[in-house]
C-alpha cells in the first residue's frame, strides 16, 4: 500500500477517477478501509452520533476527535486522514490554529471546517502555517439549530449561486478539498466543474469528484433509519471487507449514488 497524498486526489480529479472516502474512528476499521483501497478516511464529528449516541454532533470536543484520529492513524499509517474540527473549535483564526495543531499532532493530514465566507481568514491563517484545510458546504450539521433541521440545501438558485461563490472564495483562500452535503445533483456537478480542487459529495449526486459516507450507514447499521443518500453495502455480502469492496467499486464505476439516493 503506498502513501496517499493530496496530489493523488488532484490527479484523480484531473483523470476523472472517482475518489472514495469513508468516515473512520478506530484502528481496526481504518486498517480494513486502507486494505480495501479507500482513498480518504475522515474522523468525522459524526462520532458524536454513531459512537457517543448523541442526537447531534454538537457534544464532540477537539480532544474526542484527537483521540479517534490517533486510533485511525495507528491502524492505517499510509492513509490520507482528515480530522473534523468540532463545533465551536474554530470561532476565530487563532483558536482554530491552536485546535487544528492538536489534530495534526494526533496524525491528521488535513482538518475540515463547516462554513462559507466567514471562514476565509481562518483558512488563510491555517494554510499559511502548514495546516491543509478541507472546506464543508451545503448541509452543515453543526448549524442544525440555525438551519432548523437536516434539510437539503441549495435548491433555490440564489442560495446555489451563493454556495458556489463561497466555494471559490474558500479555494482562493487555500482550501485544498471540499465536501458538499445534501444538495441537488445538478449543484454537485457545478461544484466539481467550477472548482480546481477535488469535490467529495455526500447526498450530492453522482457528478462530484468522489463520494463519502458515514461508515455505519454504508454497513446499513441503524436500519430503522437509513438516510436517502446512503445504501446498505453489507446486504448480500459475506464479510465487512466484501461490503467495503462493493462500496469502492460502486463509487469508482459511477453506479453509486443512483438517482434514488440523490436530490433533484
Ligand atoms: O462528520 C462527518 O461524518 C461528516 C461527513 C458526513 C462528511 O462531516
Amino acid at each position: 500500500m503506498s502513501r496517499i497524498r493530496i496530489a493523488d486526489l488532484f490527479r484523480k480529479k484531473k483523470d476523472g477517477e472517482k475518489i472514495t472516502a469513508l468516515t473512520a474512528y478506530d484502528a481496526s476499521f481504518s486498517k480494513l478501509f486502507a486494505e480495501c483501497s479507500v482513498d480518504v478516511l475522515l474522523v468525522g464529528d459524526s462520532l458524536g452520533m454513531v459512537l457517543q449516541g448523541g442526537d447531534s454532533t454538537l457534544g464532540v470536543t477537539t480532544e474526542d476527535v484527537a483521540y479517534h484520529t490517533r486510533a485511525v492513524r495507528a491502524g492505517a499509517k499510509d492513509a490520507f486522514v482528515i480530522a473534523d474540527m468540532p463545533f465551536m473549535s474554530y470561532p476565530d483564526p487563532a483558536t482554530a490554529a491552536h485546535n487544528a495543531a492538536e489534530l495534526m499532532r494526533a496524525g491528521a493530514n488535513m482538518v475540515k471546517m463547516e462554513g462559507g465566507a466567514w471562514l476565509i481568514d481562518t483558512v488563510q491563517h491555517l494554510t499559511r502555517q502548514g495546516i491543509p484545510v478541507c472546506a464543508h458546504l451545503g448541509l452543515l450539521p453543526q448549524s442544525v439549530n440555525v438551519i432548523g433541521g437536516y434539510r437539503v440545501q441549495g435548491r433555490d438558485p440564489e442560495q446555489a449561486q451563493q454556495l458556489l461563490d463561497e466555494s471559490l472564495a474558500l479555494q482562493q483562500a487555500g482550501a485544498q478539498l471540499l465536501i458538499v452535503e445534501c444538495i441537488p445533483t445538478s449543484l454537485g456537478q457545478r461544484f466539481s466543474e467550477t472548482l480546481n480542487i477535488p469535490v467529495i459529495g455526500i447526498g450530492a449526486g453522482v457528478e462530484t469528484d468522489g463520494q463519502i459516507l458515514v461508515m455505519h450507514d454504508m454497513f446499513g447499521m441503524n436500519a430503522d433509519y437509513l438516510p436517502k443518500f446512503t445504501r446498505n453495502f453489507l446486504a448480500g455480502q459475506d464479510s465487512l471487507a466484501d461490503a467495503v469492496d462493493a462500496y469502492v467499486t460502486a463509487v469508482r464505476n459511477g453506479s453509486f449514488p443512483g438517482s434514488e439516493h440523490s436530490f433533484s
